[in-house]
């Protein structure tokens, strides 16, 4: 039972296949990475069922958290769709390799969705980052809009390290967290990156020890929720957006969005 006696909608959705177990409970969507035997590895059936989800929230949902299970955020791209000897396998990464330029950029696009929409204005998304955060796992916390991290956490962005690029997303954001020549020596080494550096550096919000992650992100969740909806939801989408506008655009957008807060409150008092 919720505050003011209202009942509190909760509900559990199990994509078993996927390895995602997404959890429902008033403001609060949390996307659990349920594969702990394999590191919560990603893969495109766990990519499109995280898509789905997130297309499936309400407006009741100002908070979408991102977790893994088993103690680590996730190990990345599952290993198995690079091995040569699985290319027959459904979603092998070595089989689309071979269907040339055209057909890998569209299935890419396919496949960076949920990170795109993890980044979407309607709500807030924090990443709780413990264990390892490899490659797409790196990717996928840093398309959240926050980050919660572990100190004794690990994150690296291995893409390099085996022949390719971060291609899910997690460039622009990782840029725009730590300033391009951190971001290029964190890439290009491949090296390890700290819970504790991360912090330092700006790429987590919250640090704390890893039995206290919960605690942190209860009080992070309930800061980011006591105060109105509709003025969270538009300050994010402002300041969302912010970094590819001009001044003058940024202006205009904060006056349209005084003005719809404006309207929204004179409705009120009458
Ligand atoms: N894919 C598939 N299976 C994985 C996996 C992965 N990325 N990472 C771990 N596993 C599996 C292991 O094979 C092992 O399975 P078995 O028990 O069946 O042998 C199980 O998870 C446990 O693994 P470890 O014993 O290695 O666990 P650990 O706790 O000692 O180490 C780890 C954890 C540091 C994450 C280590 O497993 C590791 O380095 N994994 C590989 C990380 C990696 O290189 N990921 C790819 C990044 S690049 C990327 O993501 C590409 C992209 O976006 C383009």
């Amino acid at each position: 039972m919720a505050a003011h006696g209202m009942l509190r909608h909760m509900e559990t959705r199990e994509y078993a296949d996927a390895g995602l177990k997404v959890t429902l409970d008033g403001a609060v969507a949390t996307l659990l990475l349920n594969r702990p035997e394999a590191r919560n590895a990603q893969h495109p059936a766990l990519w499109a069922a995280m898509a789905e989800a997130i297309d499936s929230f309400g407006e009741e949902i100002r908070v979408v958290v991102v977790r893994g299970s088993g103690g680590t955020f996730s190990a990345g791209l599952d290993l198995a769709l690079l091995d040569p000897s699985r290319a027959g396998e459904a979603d092998s990464m070595v089989a689309l390799a071979a269907r040339g330029p055209e057909a890998i950029i569209d299935q890419i696009d396919v496949y960076q969705q949920p990170f795109v929409k993890l980044a979407d204005p309607r709500f807030i998304s924090i990443a709780v980052v413990d264990g390892f955060a490899i490659g797409a796992g790196f990717q996928l916390a840093l398309c959240c809009d926050l980050r919660l991290v572990a100190d004794d956490a690990r994150l690296c962005m291995k893409e390099p390290a085996l022949g390719l690029v971060p291609d899910l997303v997690g460039t622009k954001p990782l840029v725009e967290a730590v300033g391009y020549a951190r971001a290029l020596e964190i890439c290009a080494t491949a090296r390890w990156v700290s819970g504790e550096e991360a912090g330092r550096i700006g790429l987590a919000q919250v640090v704390a020890p890893a039995t206290e992650l919960d605690a942190e992100l209860a009080t992070l969740i309930g800061g980011l929720t006591q105060h109105p909806a509709a003025a969270v939801r538009a300050t994010t989408e402002l300041l969302h957006d912010a970094s590819a506008r001009t001044l003058d655009e940024q202006r205009l957008a904060e006056r349209t969005a005084q003005a719809a807060r404006f309207g929204e409150l004179a409705a009120a008092f009458q």
